[in-house]
């Protein structure tokens, strides 16, 4: 009897010992197969969660963010994010870049030249005569490695010397975490091991009131900056750094992006909308608060907070209603906004930009924060 007891005791304990975690805060990682890439790769698709039923999808492919299950104030939960039900969603173009981690240098590099250390380095030129979201492969078209830990990922990428262009062996690694205070926090972090650019961001596009359900023209939107960098027809900056005052891209108080969305106005015209970098205000003092967008019908809000001194503020211009995504959604354009913290496109042509090199022996570190909340709405 006393030993059948001690078994059963024993049984018990084993059980309790595998059974997830279930105090606030502890919520186990899940791990599935997503499939293989053409070269046979496996990729696999992680969920992060918190205790208040906020979930990431994140995939090793790209370390892209598949999928934002977010609280709304009713107590329902929806997707905020664009993507693809499966891998060849995101391996057959035409590219979007949907939940990508972009690198290594996020948006364009005028001609795919530049110089540093008296050396010119020539790229991969994918966008015109430019380079842009780090090439013909980039970041977001490799398999990183990854580390799961609680409601964390940790994945890393190791870019090797010359890759599309770029010198130096680069490591890069992004932890995404899901928190308990419904915030995905990206930590990026790289080394090198001679010296390079760099520009990490994720490219998550977000449509407040679920993805694939309309589009964004009635999000209000307030970003932290009084400047932008105006472009040219290649969406190359000029190196102007233009007040908004006065301008279609004056976001100063919050408002609907398709108040003037189609403003005749010519950085309007040549963006087809909003695709510019903002000049944040503050920046180089910490995780300060870029800009802040509510979905007036549902009430949910994202705050963007990055240690960044850029975020191109993005409208979905070009999509266009060829790609089908998750629950088979058309994405027409507009049906999504990104805002990818950054350094300033075409950093290493412009000594005047905050610069984007890493020399070896110096970590880089930066990292931005999406929080969401709901008020009810109307
Ligand atoms: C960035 C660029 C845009 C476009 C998208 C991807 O936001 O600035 O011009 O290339 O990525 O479609």
């Amino acid at each position: 009897m006393f030993q059948k007891l001690a078994v059963a005791a024993g049984l018990m304990a084993a059980l309790i010992a595998c059974a997830p975690k279930k105090e606030t805060g502890s919520q186990e990682w899940k791990k599935q197969s997503f499939g293989k890439t053409a070269s046979g790769e496996e990729v696999e698709l992680y969920t992060l969660a918190n205790s208040r039923g906020m979930e990431a999808g994140v995939i090793t492919y790209g370390a892209i963010v598949t999928s934002l299950k977010v609280p709304d104030a009713k107590g329902g939960i929806v997707d905020v994010a664009l993507g693809f039900d499966t891998l060849e969603g995101y391996i057959l173009g035409p590219d979007p870049y949907f939940g990508a981690i972009v690198g290594r240098y996020g948006n364009r590099i005028a001609k795919g030249r530049f110089s540093l250390g008296g050396v010119e380095y020539k790229l991969a030129v994918n966008n015109g005569a430019n380079a842009l979201h780090g090439g013909l492969r980039g970041f977001d078209k490799q398999v990183w490695k990854a580390k799961p830990a609680g409601q964390s990922l940790e994945l890393t990428y190791v870019s090797k010397d010359g890759e599309e262009g770029y010198p130096g062996t680069l490591t890069a690694t992004v932890a995404y975490t899901v928190t308990e205070q419904n915030e995905l926090r990206i930590e990026y972090s790289a080394l090198t091991d001679k010296e390079t650019v760099l520009n990490l961001t994720n490219h998550t596009y977000f449509n407040l009131a679920g993805q694939g359900e309309g589009d964004i023209l009635g999000h209000i939107v307030t970003i932290n900056a009084d400047r932008f960098t105006p472009v040219d027809a290649g969406l190359i900056p000029t190196g102007e750094l233009r007040s908004v005052e006065r301008t279609a891209f004056d976001f100063r108080q919050p408002i609907a992006i398709g108040e003037r969305v189609n403003a005749a106005e010519e950085q309007i015209k040549l963006g087809k909308g909003y695709d510019h970098n903002y000049v944040l205000n503050g920046a180089g003092g910490g995780l300060a608060v870029a800009a802040t967008v509510t979905e007036p019908k549902s009430g949910r809000t994202l705050q963007v907070s990055t240690t960044e001194p850029g975020v191109q503020f993005y409208t979905g211009n070009f999509l266009d209603g060829t790609l089908k995504g998750k629950g088979g959604k058309v994405y027409q354009q507009r049906y999504g906004f990104c805002l990818e913290t950054q350094h300033f496109p075409d950093s290493p042509n412009r000594p005047e930009f905050p610069s984007a090199a890493l020399k070896p022996g110096a970590r880089f570190q930066s990292t931005t924060v999406f929080k969401f909340s709901a008020t009810p709405g109307s």
